[in-house]
């Protein structure tokens, strides 16, 4: 080597950090899809004179794109590979933050989301297993991580650029803007390597030590991980008919189910997409209430940074009970002081810091670790359906959750609406007792085990 150039690992150290900016874009993507509408919404059903049902609709067709983008996503990333699947998910993203920046009616704006929704599906079933194998095992976990940090960090610059388009109330550059990660990330994906794995799916073994090789320190290294994944591609996905078969991933299914109808019953959406409006319950008008959502997304993002550091050291378990009642109480006295009309600017003051509390609450716990556990919990041949059938749950509950709130407001009450939030999250301390295992430190083979051999569900864990 010439004593000019960088070292080796420098230059695989570089292509590591571009391909984390990659990745760390395509989370932003989402969390700007899921942040921008909370800003918006006021605006759009104003111009569009669009009815509460209408507005639920505009909110949810995003979740119902995703869920179809979810499945899609599982069958381009086999067949036509993930790189592909994320250039095609960079391009429809653009495509519907533009169609949603240039809607004239109240049905071309659902569509638009519709097809923002079905983007978002694609990325975050793609970005995450994309980077699972091509990250160096060192880097693995802190990949993922970053990929749901990036998320909130979206979530956040959504809440932001909507509070500073609020002043002139241009809701069609709230959508637009998005439009301009989603164009870098397309270019910068057009220089992705294939996924190894994939290229080995594909029994284009070759190329795959090729991209191998300029990803890992030696070509030793390299050479030894081409055998691993060709001995795990032996292990056949038979989720279908294990479903049919074995009674044990019937429970681990279930499992992941109720996990992330937890998730979203918990609740945290109706305060990513209405946060506005239950900061005008709460008696704040004009740009304040877009200021407060900003203030709920930095505190959003910041206590995730919380859960990634705790989860290997207190545990699954542990947070997630502290999350529950943390937002068992944010939902129950925000509610109270709705209910009893918010009289002065310390009740005011108040709703702010309750809601604060409860999104730090549920950043810190169920935001990410639901994820992770839904990835811990099912056995190797059954994984692939496993977490696609729970990430469908995700955005299925996410809808009905989105597509309800405003009705309920009108049916149960401003204050009956957050105590049924806050009794859901009640009823999860007692359904984490009784169902989630506790799975810190535990190896995937250990779990699958316990799993298969019919080990009641909250101790397949240690
Ligand atoms: C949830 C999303 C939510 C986000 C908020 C994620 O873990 O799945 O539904 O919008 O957290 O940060």
């Amino acid at each position: 080597m010439n004593a000019l150039s960088p070292p080796v690992s420098d230059s695989i150290h570089l292509r590591s950090i571009v391909i984390g900016c990659l990745a760390a874009l395509a989370g932003l993507m989402s969390g700007l899809d899921i942040g921008v509408i909370s800003g918006a919404l006021d605006f759009v059903a104003r111009d569009f004179h669009a009815s509460t049902l209408a507005q639920e609709w505009i909110v949810s067709a995003m979740m119902a794109g995703a869920a179809v983008g979810a499945l899609l996503a599982g069958w381009m990333s086999h067949h036509l590979g993930r790189k592909r699947s994320l250039v095609i998910g960079a391009a429809i993203f653009m495509a519907g933050s533009l169609g949603c920046a240039f809607a004239w009616s109240t049905p071309s704006i659902i569509a638009g989301r519709v097809v923002m929704g079905l983007a978002i599906g694609i990325a975050a079933f793609t970005a995450p297993l994309y980077l699972s194998e091509i990250a160096n095992e060192r880097v693995r976990g802190a990949m993922i991580s970053t990929y749901q940090l990036m998320i909130t960090v979206g979530i956040f610059m959504a809440f932001v650029s909507d509070t500073l388009f609020s002043y002139s109330g241009n809701w069609r550059w709230m959508f637009g803007v998005a439009a301009i990660p989603a164009g870098l990330f397309l270019i910068g994906v057009l220089f992705l390597p294939y996924s190894p794995r994939w290229l080995m799916m594909k029994g284009r073994r070759q190329e795959a030590l090729e991209v191998l090789r300029t990803l890992r320190a030696s070509p030793q290294d390299a050479s030894r991980e081409i055998r691993d994944i060709s001995a795990q591609l032996q292990q056949k996905q038979h989720g279908f008919a294990l479903l049919r078969r074995s009674r044990n991933f019937r429970r681990s299914i279930l499992l992941g189910i109720l996990l992330q109808i937890m998730q979203q019953l918990a609740g945290i959406n109706v305060v990513m997409y209405y946060a506005p409006k239950i900061f005008a319950l709460a008696g704040y008008v004009g740009p304040a209430q877009l200021w407060c959502t900003a203030i709920v997304g930095l505190v959003n993002m910041l206590a995730t940074f919380v859960a990634v550091g705790l989860v290997d050291r207190w545990g699954r378990k542990p947070i997630l009970y502290t999350g529950f009642v943390v937002m068992t109480f944010g939902m129950g006295a925000l509610g109270l002081i709705i209910d009893r009309g918010v009289a002065s600017q310390t009740t005011q003051i108040l709703s702010v810091f309750l809601l604060l509390v409860y999104i730090t609450g549920f950043a810190m716990s169920a935001g990410p670790l639901i994820w992770v556990l839904c990835s811990e919990v099912q056995p190797l041949t059954g994984r692939d359906l496993g977490i696609a059938i729970s990430t469908l749950t995700n955005w299925l509950s996410n809808m009905a959750v989105g597509a309800t709130f405003l009705t309920l407001l009108q049916t149960l009450g401003n204050g009956p609406t957050f105590w049924l939030f806050a009794g859901f999250n009640a009823l999860f301390i007692v359904l984490t007792w009784l169902f989630v295992p506790e799975t810190k430190g535990m190896s995937l083979e250990a779990i699958e085990h316990r799993l298969m051999a019919g080990v009641r569900l909250r101790d397949i864990g240690r």
